[in-house]
């Protein structure tokens, strides 16, 4: 075991399906790397405590050597003590037929709560990423009901979308997905995102001229990237749960250990940048660099990509009136 001070992540929804994947793989090193010790501490509701006990029977039977440490409640401040990062799991996901929007009743009180517990007992510089949805609306949430926490660390989870299209681009274009530079998808986890490839490069060249195919890029692109989860739902009869999991582990490391200067998308807090109204919590390309994330500056758009931006950021908005009473 590692002479290290392990680091507390908190982790939320421990019993569901996106943590079955995600425990295992934070508990192996995934996020913090193979020398840094780690304790879980686990949130569920009361009545999930068993299953999250059985998952903390399973983390035990694999001896992972950095796992220090875990904890189970149900109660938000004693998951949130101490943390140096928590990933906002716990939420109930959509069914065949709704939008992510719809979750927006059942799930906004969770995150009022849970973002008093964690203005109370986070260690300040503690790195949160919302992943219950709708993740952008919830972090935004969450940060409201933590006015002394930094809001620059909580962020939503876009990078499931982006890495979907990557891999579309690069089965398209007969590329390595690590080939592609430049890439985000703007605004919100919903069928308004913007899957957004104008500054995109591979091997030197624009990823558009590459694949020269702009009626696939609108037509087909797009929409399969944003409607990516609904035909998850249709075929698996659930939500999508270790590719969500291993794009919260992305977005968590590439946050901590940095990018390297490449781009990569993270749903961040909305500083008035390209006009997004400020506050709101959208999808955004990001440089990661000494444990911070810094926002990519200084594009120009085309009418397209405006009227994709305005459609998204539009969504965010309708989103933010109707929680306003949590705000
Ligand atoms: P799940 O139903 O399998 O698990 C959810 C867990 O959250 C359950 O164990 C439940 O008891 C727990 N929970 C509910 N309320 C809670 C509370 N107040 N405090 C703590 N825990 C609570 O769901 P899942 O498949 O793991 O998905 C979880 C969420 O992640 C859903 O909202 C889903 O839509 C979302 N999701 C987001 C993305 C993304 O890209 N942002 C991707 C996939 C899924
Ligand atoms: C996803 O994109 O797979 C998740 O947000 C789940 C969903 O409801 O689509």
């Amino acid at each position: 075991m590692s002479a290290q001070t392990p680091k507390r992540i908190a982790v939320t929804g421990a019993a569901g399906q996106i943590c079955y994947a995600l425990l295992f793989r934070i508990a192996k090193g995934d996020v913090y790397g193979p020398d840094q010790p780690v304790i879980l501490q686990l949130l569920d509701l009361p009545q999930a405590l068993d299953a999250v006990r059985g998952v903390v029977m399973e983390l035990e039977d694999c001896a992972f050597p950095l796992l220090a440490g875990t904890v189970v409640t149900d109660d938000p401040v004693t998951a949130f003590t101490d943390i140096d990062a928590a990933f906002f799991v716990g939420s109930r996901p959509r069914t065949k037929g709704m939008e992510r929007r719809d979750l927006l009743s059942a799930n906004a009180e969770i995150f009022r709560v849970q973002g008093e517990a964690l203005d109370k007992a986070a260690k300040r510089d503690a790195k949160c990423v919302v992943v219950g949805n709708p993740a952008n609306t919830n972090a935004m949430i969450l940060a409201a009901n933590a006015p002394n926490f930094p809001t620059e660390n909580i962020t939503a989870m876009i990078r499931l979308d982006h890495n979907r299209a990557l891999t579309q681009f690069a089965s398209k274009a007969d590329l390595h997905v690590d080939d592609i530079e430049r890439f985000v998808v703007w605004g919100n986890h919903s069928p308004t995102m913007f899957a957004d490839w104008t500054e995109a490069e591979a091997k030197g060249r624009k990823l558009s001229e590459i694949i020269g195919d702009e009626t696939w890029y609108r037509e087909t692109l797009i929409p399969q990237v944003a409607t990516r989860g609904a035909a998850i739902i249709e075929a698996r009869g659930a939500s999508s749960a270790a590719s969500a999991a291993n794009a919260a582990i992305d977005h968590m490391h590439d946050w901590i250990h940095g990018t390297d200067g490449k781009w990569v998308s993270m749903a961040v807090p909305s500083t008035g940048l390209y006009g997004i109204p400020e506050g709101l919590m959208v999808g955004l390309p990001v440089i990661c660099k000494d444990g911070h994330y810094e926002r990519v500056e200084g594009l120009e758009f085309n009418d397209f990509q405006k009227e994709m931006m305005a459609r998204t950021v539009g969504e965010l908005e309708e989103e933010r009136e109707a929680v306003s009473d949590l705000l």
